[in-house]
């Protein structure tokens, strides 16, 4: 069963400038942009490296790699050498607390 795990204050994230966190087993990558806060798995799906090491713009994540970059909204590879999806995670805000739908 998913359950929700506080992740972060709101007041931590900056715009673009991705959080690595870890719940459980799962690395994941927490993403204010301008039209909310999401969460992807912070694995690259090429190599391992952790996407939220790496550099955002415009809602896209760059794998500090090799350059790979996934849509942090929907979790799709946007470009090569990556040829998987990342995995997406439901976020709520609550009282100024991140929290993160982890299965
Ligand atoms: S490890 Fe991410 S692009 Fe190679």
């Amino acid at each position: 069963m998913s359950e929700w795990h506080r992740v972060a204050s709101e007041a931590d994230l900056s715009l673009e400038a991705p959080l690595g966190v870890r719940v459980g087993d799962v690395q994941i990558a927490v993403v204010k942009l301008e039209d909310g806060i999401y969460a992807i798995n912070d694995v690259c799906t090429h190599e391992f490296a952790l996407l939220s090491e790496g550099f955002c713009e415009e809602g896209k994540l760059e794998c500090p790699l090799h350059q790979a970059c996934f849509d942090v909204r929907t979790g799709k590879v946007l470009n090569e050498p990556a040829e998987v999806d990342v995995a997406t995670y439901p976020v709520k805000v609550e009282n100024g607390a991140v929290f993160v739908q982890v299965p």
